[in-house]
This record gives structure tokens, C-alpha cells and sequence, in this order.
């Protein structure tokens, strides 16, 4: 079974988490494509969606499901995203697509983070996806030097900008051991707006596609 099957196979588990007359948080990526396309089915049953990126909020609106602000929307009962690498306390490596930002935020303020992934996206230890970074322009030599510091080596991300404007630095090599203590340390470095680390806001379920069905793990 392809990766792709595996996607939407996690996608289409996702709808149970979701509830009548609610607004969805949604996240971005090609798993996430599936999930829009499977909500699309069940869009007469919810309110909208709060969207974490202008990729995500053209497809939903393609689909007919009104995308509302999050000041308005308030506190979310549910965010359904994916991710580059997710570990066994459902912490993640999340921007692969850039959107890092706007996903913290989203997954912030929703009390339910279900992350949906195919099998590939489990791993031990989080880091051997190099980890996005999102700088404001003017910061992105000195952040790049504090992340040389550490361990890590930072790559511009080619012809990029953000939905906010800013760069993305991926970052290669470093040991991700204390996911927790990396994310607080990398997001009081002056300039840097978001690290893709997922762990201090962990997801909740994890939804892993696999060939012989969907595993879930809490
Ligand atoms: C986007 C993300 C995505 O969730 C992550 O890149 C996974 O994407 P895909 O579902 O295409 O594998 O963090 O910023």
C-alpha cells in the first residue's frame, strides 16, 4: 500500500472526532488535503473551519466550507493536522510545508490536537527531519549563527516566504533528545517567530495509517 493510501486511510479515521456544530481547527500538508476532502462530505454538519495557511484556506473554501477567523472563532474543540516526524509522546517535527506558525497557533487554541500520519512518520527520536524554523528576515545570519552554536546547521530555505513574510532556516543535525527544552531554548533566541517543535503542546491522539488499518496512539 502507498503512502498516499496510508494518508487518507488516517484522514478519513479523523472524522469521528468530529463533532456536530463545531468549528475545526485545520492544518496543512498532503494529509491534511484528505482530511478537507473527506470533511467536504460531512461540511452540512459543521459550522467551518479555522484554516492554518492560505494553501489550506483555498481548499477549504473550494469546498464550500466557510473559513472563519480564529479572534471569532474563540477556543476550538478540534485541530486535525499532520506532521514530518511525531514520537511516542506525540511530540512532533512540524513546517515541512512552512506553515508552522500559524499551525502553533491553531493547535494552541484547541483543546483537542488529533495529528493524522501515515506509518513512515513515527519515529524513536525526533530529528532526523531537520527541523524548521521560521526568522524574521533581518535575524536570519544571527539566528543561523545561534543554531550553529548548538550543534545544528542551518539551510536557507530557497525562494520561500512565509504566509507571515518571514524566512524558514532548516536545520540539520541536531540531537533532539529533550524535545521540551529545545523548543523553549530555540524560541527565546532574538528573531526566531517559531520553532517546529510540536512539544510542549504535544498532539493528543495520533492517527497512523498503516497497510493492515489505522493505529491509535494517546
Ligand atoms: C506543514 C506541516 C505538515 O503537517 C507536515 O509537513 C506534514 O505534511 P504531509 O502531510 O504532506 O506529510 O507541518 O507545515
Amino acid at each position: 500500500m502507498s503512502s498516499d493510501e496510508m494518508k487518507k486511510r488516517a484522514a478519513a479515521a479523523a472524522l469521528e472526532y468530529v463533532e456536530d456544530d463545531t468549528v475545526i481547527g485545520v492544518g496543512t500538508g498532503s494529509t491534511v488535503n484528505y482530511f478537507i476532502e473527506a470533511l467536504s462530505r460531512i461540511k452540512h454538519r459543521i459550522e467551518g473551519a479555522v484554516s492554518s495557511s492560505e494553501v489550506t484556506t483555498q481548499r477549504l473554501k473550494a469546498c464550500k466550507i466557510p473559513v472563519l477567523d480564529l479572534n471569532a472563532a474563540g477556543l476550538l474543540p478540534l485541530y486535525v493536522d499532520g506532521a514530518d516526524e511525531i514520537n511516542r509522546q506525540l511530540q512532533m517535527i512540524k513546517g515541512g510545508g512552512g506553515a508552522l506558525t500559524r499551525e502553533k497557533i491553531v493547535a494552541a487554541a484547541s483543546e483537542r490536537f488529533v495529528c493524522i500520519a501515515d506509518q513512515s512518520k513515527l519515529v524513536d527520536v525526533l530529528g532526523t527531519f531537520p527541523l524548521p524554523v521560521e526568522v524574521i528576515p533581518m535575524a536570519r545570519s544571527y539566528v543561523g549563527r545561534e543554531l550553529l552554536k548548538r550543534g545544528g546547521q542551518p539551510v536557507l530555505r530557497e525562494n520561500f516566504i512565509t504566509d507571515n513574510g518571514n524566512l524558514i532556516l532548516d536545520v540539520y543535525n541536531l540531537a533532539i533528545l529533550e524535545p521540551s527544552k529545545l523548543e523553549a531554548e530555540l524560541n527565546n533566541v532574538a528573531g526566531v517567530v517559531t520553532v517546529g517543535l510540536f512539544a510542549r503542546r504535544p498532539a493528543d491522539v495520533l492517527l497512523l495509517g498503516m497497510a493492515d488499518g489505522v493505529r491509535v496512539l494517546k
